[in-house]
């Protein structure tokens, strides 16, 4: 994936819209320098809220940001608490700002080798369940980790990179542990496989008998995001919209047996998606 769509994607995780003109524009291969220059902001910044509103004015500064932060990355490496200082004092990356996906974390599913069809499913599990946490947010005023939302989603197939059989998610675990994800992570993708199994199930599927219980509501919210991404996606069903796949999520997965799978996987999701959409208050737009 080239660099500039790594922005498209980190734009629809904040907005949801991709803002493809604007950031196509700002990385133009013949003036990307003049419009990453932070003495242009006034003048750019004047025409592009013009253009695309006060959003996209935000969007563009999230641009640079972004970029500010992979450069200073690279730069500072693995002195961390100069680095964070830094990165704090000047806003690329503000303890307790909403979270947004991390450039740094798409690169290293792509390092990991990735496919572009699995990082993209990855995206939109990310994307989707961001929202969801900030309606949970909005909603109820639980307290939700939206990093570990964001991160946990983004990273939960990537046992993927090596197989796609049911071990994706304990390889998943294994290679995150290696590459040095935090375990809050690493559970993540050892247990969102049918969102979280009994140890009948596991078992059942000859994986390693051990506690797959999703003991946190940003795991929940994961594994029914990443539920919702199939439904909007796969076409086995034809979903109107995201809200739609929602609405009808008990339905569809009475209806499935994809998604459905067995009585005790659909029971399981059914409890997901009702304690979640009890937080959230109102219905989907
Ligand atoms: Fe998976
Ligand atoms: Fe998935």
């Amino acid at each position: 994936m080239p660099p500039t769509q790594k922005h498209l994607q980190t734009s629809i995780s904040r907005t949801g819209k991709d803002y493809a003109e604007l950031h196509n524009w700002i990385d133009d291969p013949e003036l990307k320098t003049a419009r990453h220059d932070f003495t242009k902001i006034w003048e750019f910044g004047a025409a592009i809220k013009a253009k695309y509103g006060a959003e996209g004015l935000q969007e563009y500064i999230e641009h640079l940001r972004e970029d500010m932060d992979v450069k200073l990355m690279k730069i500072w490496g693995k002195d961390a608490t100069t680095r964070d200082e830094a990165l704090d004092y000047y806003g690329i990356r503000r303890k307790g700002r909403d979270y947004s996906l991390d450039m740094a974390d798409i690169k290293m599913l792509q390092d990991a080798g990735m496919s572009a069809e699995d990082l993209d499913h990855s995206l939109k599990v990310a994307g989707r369940a961001l929202d969801i946490a900030r309606r949970v947010v909005s909603g109820s005023g639980a307290q939700v980790d939206l990093e570990l939302v964001g991160r946990g989603a983004l990273f939960h197939d990537l046992g993927k990179a090596k197989t796609h059989a049911i071990e994706h998610g304990l390889l998943g675990a294994e290679m995150g542990k290696a590459l040095g994800l935090p375990d809050t992570i690493n559970v993540i993708m050892e247990k969102h496989i049918r969102g979280g199994l009994t140890a009948a199930e596991a078992t059942e599927l000859g994986l390693p008998v051990k506690d797959y219980t999703l003991h946190k509501l940003e795991e929940r919210i994961i594994i029914y995001a990443d539920r919702l991404v199939d439904i909007i996606y796969d076409g086995l069903v034809k979903v109107d919209s995201a809200a739609d796949a929602e609405l009808r999520f008990e339905n569809i997965l009475s209806n499935e047996i994809k998604y459905g799978k067995n009585d005790i996987t659909r029971e399981r999701y059914f409890g997901y998606h009702r304690e979640i959409q009890g937080l959230m208050g109102t219905p989907p737009q």
